[in-house]
């Protein structure tokens, strides 16, 4: 086998199955798992090594242009293609839109691809039509087109409405970063070495790279973590350097007992062991699967060799299913839209539906209820999400403090009312206490008064 690209016909292939599966509502990672298991079941030769690699780079970037992709199809083509032809078209046309390499190339790629499939060969003079035709159309429709809000913001309406409720001033920012290719951060620990050293290493390895938060490395060019010096061995991981930030505000101090209450693949659980000595730690989680990660990564980081941890499988709302006495911090790292993450899953607006906002706003709620009594007295709780909708973040931070006359809330650093809202950002110096280039996240800290 070849140790260059896979054929770009399947590649093609495997990326528009994956889209099929996206828009009947899989996200596009298990889509693409599964798209990818049905090439290699039906494939007579070996699946190059770098195929799924080249389907997953040509579906997220079709996803990131979701919907001026679809609108282009709708001007192109005069009647509805079939779902398959309709697919590979879409993933095809992401191609053209970036171009890598000859369009004609693409195109002929693309037909191959029409004429592999059963479910596609009959539409392969189709297919080459519609390309043909859209290359000659593409700058003046792409250009009408970006005047639809939801093409211009690659989101749907109600998503656009919920963005700008959020965040009057910046929303349109907003959506246009989350439309770019998300930036690689890292996190070093500290116990194995200084972030100037770290830095160094980098440097001296030809990897260019800058600090944006006080742990935090940018890596200018994204690698597979397999290249990425120090990974195996837990000097560094992979983490937003928005997400960095809540552990280091829990404060955490040498002894303390600690509740991570949605704790899974454990990011912040080995964080919180390399921020002090001595920690108990519950790392409670309640999918199985997502579970079996977190050991995965207490491993890689040898987080055990100075905090004893506990993962244990249950449902954070029902603390009288896993906890023994009360703790001194809890840090709950709530499920929810994810909409300040769009740039890591450009998906997530194509698959959420709006009734999703109250339902998670519900969920929220029901653990920080239910959470709150294992807290001792003067103990902290930090709630973060990786959403910055209001009704995730400051409107439930503002009703869990009215329910609660125990609770007061924290300044932190950039929010001198207790409500951080860290908005998706790219670039300019990192400040005292908050980065620079990171994803969108909400966060507050209650004090049991
Ligand atoms: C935002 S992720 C947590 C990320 C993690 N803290 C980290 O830094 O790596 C939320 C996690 O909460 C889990 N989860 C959702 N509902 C839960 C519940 N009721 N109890 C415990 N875990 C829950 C999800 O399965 C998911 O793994």
């Amino acid at each position: 086998m070849n140790g260059g690209a896979p054929p770009l016909a399947d590649a093609l292939r495997v990326a528009a199955a994956a889209w099929r599966r996206l828009r009947s509502g899989d996200s596009l990672d298990r889509a693409l798992v599964r798209a990818l298991d049905e090439f290699a079941a039906g494939a007579t030769a070996p699946v190059h090594p770098r195929l799924a690699a080249a389907a997953k780079d040509i579906a997220y970037s079709a996803t990131r242009q979701l919907a001026l992709i679809e609108a282009m199809l709708d001007r192109l083509s005069h009647r509805a293609p079939d779902p398959p032809v309709a697919a590979l078209l879409a993933v095809t046309l992401g191609q053209l839109l970036a171009p890598r390499q000859p369009t004609y190339a693409i195109v002929d790629q693309s037909v191959q691809a029409a004429k592999l499939q059963a479910e596609t060969r009959a539409a392969a003079g189709f297919v080459n039509a519609v390309l043909r035709n859209a290359i000659r159309r593409l700058p003046a429709l792409r250009t009408e087109l970006q005047q639809q809000p939801t093409v211009a913001f690659n989101a749907p309406r109600w998503w656009i409405d919920r963005m700008r409720e959020a965040e009057p001033a910046h929303f349109a920012q907003v959506l246009q970063l989350q439309q770019q290719v998300p930036p690689l951060v890292l996190r070093v620990n500290r116990r194995h070495g200084s972030v100037e050293a770290y830095l160094r290493r980098l440097h001296d390895e030809g990897i260019e790279a800058s600090q944006v938060g006080p742990a935090a490395v940018w890596l200018h060019t994204p690698l597979p973590v397999a290249d990425i010096p120090g990974f195996a061995g837990g000097e560094v991981s992979v983490q937003d350097a928005g997400a960095q930030l809540a552990a280091e505000l829990l404060q955490a101090q040498d002894g303390m007992r600690i509740l991570d209450a949605c704790a899974a693949p454990g990011g912040k659980t080995a964080q919180l062991a390399e921020l002090a000595d001595n920690l108990a730690i519950d790392a409670v989680e309640v999918d199985p699967a997502r579970a079996e990660r977190i050991e995965e990564n207490l491993r890689r980081t040898q987080a055990r060799s100075h905090a004893v941890i506990r993962v244990l499988v249950a449902d954070a709302a029902q603390p009288e299913r896993f906890a023994h006495g009360r703790y001194q911090r809890i840090l709950l790292d709530a499920p929810c839209t994810a909409s300040g993450i769009v740039r890591r899953h450009p998906d997530i607006p194509w698959l959420r539906r709006s009734a999703d906002v109250a339902q998670l706003a519900t969920l929220q709620r029901r653990l920080l209820d239910a959470l709150w009594p294992l807290l001792e007295p003067a103990g902290r709780l930090l709630y973060v999400v990786c959403s910055v909708f209001a009704d995730e973040g400051p409107r439930q931070v503002d009703a869990f403090v009215a329910r609660h006359a125990d609770a007061r809330l924290l300044a932190l650093p950039g929010a001198e009312d207790g409500r951080l809202r860290l908005l998706p950002a790219h670039g300019g110096a990192w400040t005292a206490g908050l980065p620079s280039v990171h994803d969108g996240f909400f966060i507050a800290i209650f004090e049991k008064t």
